[in-house]
């Protein structure tokens, strides 16, 4: 990447293509080169001389000129020449053409040919955005790893209030500079990083099973994040009904012992292990009965044991790993408890999450956390995972390489 980022700006037919002219002005600001590309919809809000003037580039308009005098194509050679891809505002229309992979204009064959970051900031009214269509779209994207700055709430343009409303310019450049500070980084080359994710289950019979709410988001936003910055990522799941992270490898481990045992067996060769999943504590201390159980009984006790705590074994066979425990507790009170967990089982760094918050945590696509270690308590205010994975890899990449270097200075 050359010292000034190079970011595209798609900008798509909506009422709130006026405000990209306002978000290039602040990427600019923030140091970067913007190159502007329209949809035709885009050109009957905003000229695109607006464009053209403030970025001091030509505009890209979608014409099916896509083969240039110098026969460049462009929507492939321009797509290079970038270090990120922004979209905003983002119409229905547009992500819808992104999450099936339509190019039938130059942005969305753009898009299509990138290949590296992609930012999109959704506009539209609040029916449109709350269809289920859009918001299957959505999740589209961010399953193909592009990332969504969500819109607010607030009066729309045709009156009603609602969500829809495309985020502050100043919050899409804040992401913006967060994806290009990360594609710079690379600070966990070379490492390898095992993390779990999701939640086990434990069986009862052959249909019942005790589990709990773990959705594996956060895990999979710290292996996808850490597979950016270079590391050589290793999840160990259960249970997660999430796509595939591109360039991770996947184990599944449907119950604790089983996490138990593959967590074991890959600890030798880790540098780093990052536990984000939810383990059951308990299981069925006979074992699943066989078959499925019949209704016939007026009541039906179950005796639990103990499942075999990993964090504690890990704690007595690490060999210099650096090594990460999540706390779900309920309220803040749990952050004592939390405190004394992070102790007991001789962990690095703790990450506590409240768990009584319905808008954060467990199936959430947010989280606010306190990031715990032995010298210092970090509070991250809400933010999607992605954010909040970034902001921890950020501290361990930090506390690995100072552990490092002392290691290296007292040799
Ligand atoms: C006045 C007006 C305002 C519009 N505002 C929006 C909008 O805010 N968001 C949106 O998704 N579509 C909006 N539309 C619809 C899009 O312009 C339409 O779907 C168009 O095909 C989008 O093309 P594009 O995605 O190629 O830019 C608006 C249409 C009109 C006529």
């Amino acid at each position: 990447m050359a010292d000034t980022p190079v970011v595209l700006l798609g900008v798509t037919g909506g009422i709130a293509a006026y405000k990209a002219a306002e978000l290039l002005r602040g990427l600019q600001k923030a140091g970067m080169d913007v190159r502007v590309v329209m949809t035709r919809a885009a050109t009957r809000f905003v000229g695109p001389w607006t464009f053209e003037t403030l970025s001091m580039h030509p505009v890209r308009l979608d014409e099916i000129s896509e083969i240039r005098s110098d026969s460049r194509i462009t929507h492939v050679e321009d797509s290079k020449e970038a270090d990120i891809m922004v979209i905003a505002p983002a119409t229905a229309n547009t992500i819808a053409k992104m999450a099936n992979g339509i190019a039938d204009n130059l942005l969305t064959s753009m898009y299509l040919a990138f290949g590296k970051t992609v930012v999109v900031a959704p506009a539209m009214n609040t029916q449109m955005w709350e269809h289920p269509a859009t918001q299957r779209n959505v999740a589209a994207l961010r399953e193909h790893g592009v990332f969504v700055v969500e819109p607010g709430a607030g009066e729309l343009a045709c009156g009603d209030f609602g969500s829809g409303r495309m985020a502050d310019p100043a919050s899409i450049v804040a992401e913006v500079k967060l994806r290009l500070q990360v594609q710079r980084k690379r600070d966990l080359r070379g490492m390898r990083v095992i993390i779990t994710a999701g939640g086990t289950r434990e069986p009862i019979d052959a249909v019942r099973f005790i589990g709990n709410r773990s959705s594996g988001k956060m895990g999979f936003a710290l292996a996808r994040a850490a597979f950016d910055r270079g590391a050589q990522v290793e999840l160990i799941q259960a249970n997660v009904d999430l796509p595939p992270v591109p360039g991770v490898r996947q184990t599944e481990t449907p119950t604790a012992s089983q996490m138990h045992a593959e967590v074991m067996k890959r600890l030798p060769s880790a540098d780093i292990l990052i536990m984000a999943a939810a383990v059951a504590d308990y299981r069925v201390a006979e074992g699943p009965a066989g078959g499925k159980v019949g209704k016939g009984r007026s009541d039906w006790r179950i005796n639990l044991e103990a499942t075999k705590d990993i964090l504690c074994d890990v704690a007595s066979q690490r060999s210099g790993q650096y090594v990460v425990g999540f706390a779900a507790e309920y309220g803040l009170e749990g952050l004592e408890r939390a405190r004394a967990k992070m102790e007991r089982k001789r962990l690095d760094m703790l990450v506590f999450n409240d768990i009584s918050r319905p808008d954060i945590g467990f199936e959430s696509d947010y989280n606010e956390v306190r990031i715990l270690t032995r010298d210092k308590e970090v509070q991250v205010d809400k933010a999607p995972k992605e954010t909040i994975a970034e902001i921890i890899l950020d501290h361990i990449a930090e506390a690995v390489r100072s552990r490092r270097g002392e290691a290296s200075a007292t040799a």
